[in-house]
């Protein structure tokens, strides 16, 4: 079974996604910039997690997930770029940028997915996913309305995290190309418009029509 580093997994989606998958019986490493902080919360999540600094979390890890704000994006990646060649790393981060979370902001690539993709380089894989559930609503045991959409330029890295929703007890489903990112990137500003809006205590999305089990393309 694959080894998952979470970069800022002291954090509210981080926390969240290490509690299910560790409980689910993933090995997990908890990575922050504070290796004491990380073991504390590593020690929360049971034997088989544990914690360290980032980039020895990047370096152990054989999968790496990165659960950072989108201001701290570019930073988290740099750090931890030279322990990551090679690997899938799943980028999560959604480009909100307060005070306007309620309103769509793009950086110029074009998304936060191909901001993470030209920091790390071509020898690096990254897939996006997790931007469209909350994190509160992922931090308990419940049954959560929301398709984890994922993206990837590579299938069968697609397919991984595709199994990692899974885990956490959620439908992950193949979204296509990276650049295809964007979409669920923005769709987060709308969910946090809609629950305001609304009074709806963390809005996500699924997708309707009967999917076949695996996803063909
Ligand atoms: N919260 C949600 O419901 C949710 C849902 C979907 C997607 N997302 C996306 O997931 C990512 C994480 O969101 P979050 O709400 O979990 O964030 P968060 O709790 O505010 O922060 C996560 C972790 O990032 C690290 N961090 C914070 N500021 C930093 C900085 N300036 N430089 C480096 N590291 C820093 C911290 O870890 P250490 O201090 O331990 O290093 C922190 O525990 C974001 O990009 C967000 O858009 C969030």
């Amino acid at each position: 079974m694959k080894t998952f580093a979470i970069i800022g997994g002291t954090g509210k989606l981080g926390a969240a996604l290490a509690r299910r998958w560790a409980k689910a019986g993933l090995p997990i490493i908890i990575g922050s910039r504070d290796a004491a902080a990380a073991r504390a919360a590593a020690a929360a999540l049971g034997n088989r997690a544990t914690g360290m600094a980032n980039e020895e979390a990047a370096a152990h890890g054989e999968i790496i997930v990165l659960t950072v704000p989108f201001a701290a994006q570019v930073a988290s990646l740099a750090a931890i770029a030279p322990y990551v060649r090679g690997k899938i790393v799943v980028d999560t981060t959604v480009p909100l940028m307060p005070p306007k979370v309620m309103v769509v902001q793009l950086p110029p690539e074009g998304s936060a997915a191909l901001r993470a993709q030209s920091i790390l380089g071509e020898g690096v894989t990254v897939v996006s996913a997790f931007h469209n559930v909350a994190a509160h609503r992922l931090a308990t045991d419940d049954d959560i309305a929301c398709d984890i959409l994922v993206f990837g330029n590579d299938k069968a890295a697609r397919a991984e995290i595709v199994a990692l929703a899974a885990h956490a007890g959620l439908r992950g489903l193949h979204a296509g190309a990276l650049a295809n990112a964007a979409a669920a990137e923005a769709l987060t500003s709308v969910l946090i418009f809609l629950n305001r809006a609304y009074h709806v205590d963390g809005a996500g999305i699924q997708i309707t029509g009967a999917l076949s089990q695996n996803g063909v393309l």
